[in-house]
This record gives structure tokens, C-alpha cells and sequence, in this order.
């Protein structure tokens, strides 16, 4: 997969050359370049923002370096990339997403900074590639910056061969539209506390079973909006007794 990030603090994208993102762009799976929005100003002071239209607070991203970035990134004689721009006003970033992103050949990423991107800007991509605006929750960050280390984190282990054990993407919170059971590693026994025995029992089926029940009360405990949003085909006879 080719990801491209374009913002004015290139230094903040320096996490992901460590772990297992680091891997997997030496190892080619993901090819992960960071630009600098300013290499596409023409002034000695390198402008990228202005006031607002309309008055209010703050500055917006003017769209001219914007345009010039998106046209090197995006060139029309080649396949579009899917235009990702994080934004407090965006779409909810989800697994479901991740997965989506992490199935497209190449993303790029434009990240705002003050109060936001010249809306021109998303309306003229728009007529080249398909754009999202996308929001990592209900607060407000400084940029997209940081939003796009989260994605990226995302989407990369979702990517064939990142993860050592594919099995635990199956496994884990948010894979069925639950959350996942608490674990427990050795001692079986510390501070007072004991690991539930039915995890030491050996009996597969059962340890299965706990653990459906576990992710189901969590879920309903503390997302009971997830628990709503699943398909009625996902719960069986056994989950609902439960
Ligand atoms: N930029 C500022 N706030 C954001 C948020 N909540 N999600 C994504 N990008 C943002």
C-alpha cells in the first residue's frame, strides 16, 4: 500500500518509521512518504493560512498550496487516491473504515491545521478522486496530525503479513462488533485476585463460550450503542440467554 501525508509538521509522522509500522515499510508493504505542505508556497514567508471569510476566530488554510500539493500527489494521468482529511466534522473513523482503507492501493492524507482547509479544496479533489472527511471522535484536536498517526496505526496492521499472528485480529475488540473479553496471562493467582478458572479449565468450548459472554455484558455495560448496531443475525439462541 502507498500512503502519502501532506502537513506542515512533518516531524510529528517521526513515530511511525519505529515498531511494527517501521517493519513493514522496510519490509515494502507499506510505502510511507511524509511531505511538507510548505515546499508547495511561493513567498519568502512560505504563507499557507489567512482569515477567515465571514469573520470569526482563527486562520484557514488557503487552498492555493493545497491544490498545488494535491496535483503532485494525485497526478491526473494516474489511478486517483482515496483523499482522506481528518476533521472534528468528518465521518466517525471505525474498524469497519480500517478495513476499508487498508483494502485501497493508495491513500493520502491532508492534514489541516487551525481552523481548517478551504473547503474549495475537498469540493476540487472531489471532482478527481474520492474524498472522506474523517473524525476520530467527538473533541477537537490542534490538527490532523495526530488523527492520521492513529489511522495509520489502524490500517497498517490490518495489512497481509504486519501482524505475526493474523488470528488476533479475529479475536480482539471491535472484530464482531463487540468488545472483547478481559484476558489474563500468569500467575494464576496475584495481589488476591485469581484468573477465572474456567480459563484454566482446558475445555475449549466452554472457554469459547465465556468469553462470547464476557464481550456481550461488557459491550451492554459500557457501549451499549454497539450492542444496538448489531444485526439481530449475530446474536444467537445462547447470547441472548446469556
Ligand atoms: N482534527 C481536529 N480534531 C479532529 C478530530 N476529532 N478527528 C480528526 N481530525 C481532527
Amino acid at each position: 500500500m502507498r500512503v502519502d501525508v501532506v502537513s506542515i509538521f512533518p516531524e510529528y509522522f517521526a513515530p511511525l518509521d519505529l515498531s511494527l509500522i517501521g517493519r513493514a515499510r522496510a519490509n515494502g508493504v507499506l510505502q510511507l512518504a511524509v511531505h511538507d505542505l510548505r515546499t508547495w508556497t511561493h513567498d519568502v514567508h512560505r504563507t499557507v493560512d489567512d482569515t477567515p471569510y465571514g469573520g470569526g476566530p482563527g486562520m484557514v488554510m488557503r487552498p492555493e498550496p493545497w491544490g498545488e500539493a494535491l496535483d503532485a500527489l494525485a497526478p491526473v494521468d494516474a489511478p486517483p487516491p482515496r483523499l482522506l482529511v481528518p476533521s472534528p466534522a468528518g465521518a466517525p473513523f471505525t474498524q469497519a473504515m480500517a478495513y476499508e482503507l487498508a483494502a485501497e492501493p493508495h491513500l493520502l492524507f491532508a492534514c489541516g491545521r487551525y481552523e481548517g482547509i478551504d473547503q474549495r479544496v475537498l469540493a476540487h479533489a472531489a471532482t478527481r478522486m474520492p474524498v472522506t472527511e474523517v473524525s476520530l471522535g467527538d473533541y477537537v484536536l490542534f490538527g490532523g496530525e495526530v488523527a492520521v498517526l492513529v489511522m495509520m496505526e489502524a490500517v497498517t496492521r490490518l495489512l497481509p503479513g504486519v501482524l505475526g499472528n493474523a488470528g488476533s485480529l479475529d479475536e480482539e475488540s471491535h472484530a464482531h462488533g463487540l468488545l472483547e473479553a478481559p484476558i489474563y496471562t500468569k500467575p494464576p493467582s496475584w495481589r488476591g485476585h485469581d484468573v477465572p478458572e474456567v480459563l484454566r479449565s482446558g475445555d475449549h468450548g466452554k472457554i469459547a463460550r465465556w468469553r462470547r459472554e464476557e464481550g456481550l455484558l461488557r459491550t451492554a455495560a459500557r457501549r451499549p450503542d454497539l450492542l444496538a448496531a448489531l444485526p439481530a443475525d449475530r446474536l444467537d439462541k445462547r447470547d441472548i440467554a446469556a
